[in-house]
């Protein structure tokens, strides 16, 4: 036996244990099937894979030492298959029957996606947070109204254009002589709040309204109105307006300023249209003005003693506002891509 490169044998076997020392480690490492591929190829390539070479450097092993060489050859591209065989199961590729009930508990977890709040859900809640702070009690009221609090409270006459069958969604019922609708408008929780409470009130209202408009950028048959409603001794247009400015100011951040344009509703006097400054374009959110005296007798309220202001803002409309939504439209498509982005 030479003590410098050793017999020929010996040079064999160790380039035999070399080898799959190699193949041991390839295979240990490989992540996925291209590169359990890849080690295929290099160890046991029908071509010119190294046990391929190794078994051509059989030939020149002496007589006596070939049963031995043979047999290592044998039992190393045994091995080699072996680690062949156990890296695709794991990888799960090409595996036999075991692997496709193997569990790797090492992998990741698939993430549960999270959903949040509809940004209409968002508004409506803030909205509630920055009047409750200025001491206005949230409430609700029915989607399905009758004509006393949807109209006739509200000094809505028989003939005004609003209560056209056209312009409301009026219920199929067996009440003709006062049907039911769903609501046009909040304020009929105005009516509501009033007839079951004494003054003094400071009420905030967010809801569905209903009306049957074509949808477009800026309508569509179901929108939110916020009602706001204060009945206290001394009240005047001046806190209505500082009410407003402040409630824009905390919405839509900075020191927002408001507008007052003379407007009609049956239910307020003097009754304004609210226009709200932002990116130095001012914008309607809505009405306001001094609840009528008709309405405070309407819900059985001294006109002489009480005085209050109400005013109606759409949701849509200041979230789109705030957002730089330009068609309210998306907020009903439920597409998480819009959806994602509040
Ligand atoms: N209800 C009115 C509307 O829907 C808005 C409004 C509310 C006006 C309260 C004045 C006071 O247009």
């Amino acid at each position: 036996m030479s003590n410098v490169a050793g017999s020929p044998l010996d040079t064999f076997l160790a380039e035999l244990e070399r080898l799959r020392s190699d193949a041991a480690t390839a295979l240990a490492s490989a992540t996925d099937d291209d590169a359990v591929e890849a080690a295929r190829i290099e160890f046991a390539g029908a071509r010119s894979g190294r046990l391929k070479a190794v078994q051509k450097a059989l030939g020149g092993i002496p007589a006596a030492d070939k049963p031995a060489a043979g047999r290592s050859f044998n039992d190393t591209k045994a091995a080699v298959a072996a680690l062949l065989e156990s890296a695709q199961s794991r990888l799960g590729g090409g595996g036999g029957a075991e692997s496709a009930d193997t569990i790797d508990v090492t992998l990741p977890g698939d993430a549960i996606p999270l959903g949040h709040l509809h940004p209409i859900t968002q508004t409506i809640r803030q909205v509630q947070e920055i009047m409750g702070q200025l001491g206005f009690e949230s409430v609700d009221g029915p989607e399905v109204e009758d004509q006393w609090h949807n109209f006739e409270a509200l000094a809505i006459s028989p003939e005004h254009p609003a209560r056209d069958p056209l312009d409301n969604f009026y219920l199929a019922t067996a009440r003709a002589a006062d049907p039911l609708l769903l609501r046009s408008q909040t304020s009929t929780v105005q009516i509501r709040v009033m007839e079951s409470r004494e003054p003094p009130l400071r009420i905030v209202s967010l809801g569905r309204v209903y009306r049957p408009d074509t949808a477009d950028a800026t309508h569509y048959p179901m929108f939110h109105q916020v009602e706001g409603l204060l009945v206290e001794p001394g009240t005047t247009m001046a806190h209505l307006k500082s009410v407003l400015r402040l409630f824009a100011s905390r919405f839509l951040g900075g020191d927002v300023h408001v507008r007052f344009r003379p407007s009609f509703f049956p239910f307020t006097e003097p009754s304004v249209e609210v226009d709200m400054e932002w990116g130095g374009r001012w914008v309607e959110m809505g009405g306001a003005g001094m609840v009528d005296p008709a309405v405070l007798a309407a819900v059985g309220y001294d006109p002489d003693a009480v005085t209050g202001f109400a005013f109606g803002l759409g949701v849509e409309r200041i979230a789109a506002r705030r957002y730089g939504v330009d068609d309210i439209r998306d907020f009903y498509k439920n597409d998480v891509r819009f959806l994602r982005q509040f």
